[in-house]
């Protein structure tokens, strides 16, 4: 998709983790359609360069660095973008992550810190930043950074995705409950997308060059699970952003998108080795 320069002129954004993947993508994509933009990063580096780019890009920025998991954080980083730009109207709840681990073998520690990260963090970003939204009386968008594993199940991964879960049906509710202040609240759900955190990269300034990359073999089992063949690329979730910020979806809302090259839709089935679509793999049914 081009992104018309004008479609999101005046608006102002903020997006949380939106120093690496996802969120940078969602940031600079929603700069290049014409917002400013907010980055609320745990890494001080991240927010930074992030901010540089979306200068280039002609836009104003801010670079505030936040931990999500602090929500005094939180509402400084939605009080210094109101004041700065005396606006806002987007708000992407992008930050999230997991640690991979049997359920039965998660601490309570480590639940706690799943649901601050995944779930608190969205709960206090939108309740930090609506009121300004509707304060400011034109309307606004939020947008939540779910995930397909929000919808199936995810052995190894099971607090994460009750918390993307959660985020789905918030995303159903407030839809209704912000309607009537012209506020739209809808998500988008990745599969796998190439990103820093993706590529073993969660800390410190971003370096592609230490990224972990897949084996050929990991590749052709992505290939064969994923109808469209291939990892997800931040700037499709970029896109989808774009989309649902601007007038573009002005009459949707309470809706999640997958983005994810149709993994929801094939459930299920599977690619054998033929490229035949199958239940069985390669076993013949
Ligand atoms: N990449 C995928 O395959 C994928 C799939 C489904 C859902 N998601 C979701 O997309 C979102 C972004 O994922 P990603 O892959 O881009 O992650 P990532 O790890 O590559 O990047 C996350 C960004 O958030 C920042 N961050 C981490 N903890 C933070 C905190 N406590 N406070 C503020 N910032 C913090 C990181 O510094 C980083 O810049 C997450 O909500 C994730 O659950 C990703």
């Amino acid at each position: 998709m081009q992104q018309a320069a004008s479609l999101l002129s005046d608006q102002v954004a903020i997006v949380t983790g939106g120093g690496g993947g996802i969120g940078r993508a969602i940031a600079l994509a929603l700069a290049a359609s014409g917002a400013d933009v907010a980055i609320g990063d745990i890494v001080p580096e991240r927010c930074e360069e992030t901010a540089a780019r979306v200068r280039e890009l002609g836009r104003r920025a801010l670079a505030i660095p936040t931990d999500v998991m602090n929500t005094d954080q939180i509402r400084a980083l939605v009080d210094r973008t109101a004041e700065h730009f005396g606006r806002i109207d987007i708000l992407v709840n992008n930050a999230g992550g997991v640690t991979k681990r049997p359920f039965l073998e998660q601490s309570e520690h480590s639940w706690r810190k799943h649901i601050d990260l995944n779930l608190i963090s969205v709960l206090a970003a939108t309740s930090a930043a609506v009121p300004v939204m509707i304060h400011g009386g034109r309307g606004g968008s939020v947008i939540n950074v779910t995930s397909i594993e929000a919808s199936r199940a995810a052995p190894n991964f099971a607090v994460y995705a009750a918390c993307k879960a959660g985020i789905n049906n918030l995303t159903r509710t407030l839809a209704l409950e912000l309607a009537d202040h012209g506020i739209r609240m809808n998500a988008i759900a990745p599969d796998v997308t190439v990103t820093p955190g993706i590529r073993g990269n969660h800390a410190g300034p971003v370096d592609p060059t230490k990224w972990i990359q897949p084996t050929p073999a990991q590749t052709a089992a992505i290939a064969r699970r994923i109808p469209l063949c291939r990892e997800g690329i931040d700037s499709e979730c970029g896109q989808a952003a774009v989309f649902l910020a601007s007038t573009m979806s002005s009459y949707i809302t309470g809706t999640v998108i997958p983005v994810d090259g149709g993994a929801w839709a094939s459930s299920g089935w599977l690619r054998n080795s033929a490229g035949k679509w199958t239940l069985t793999g390669d076993i013949p049914s």
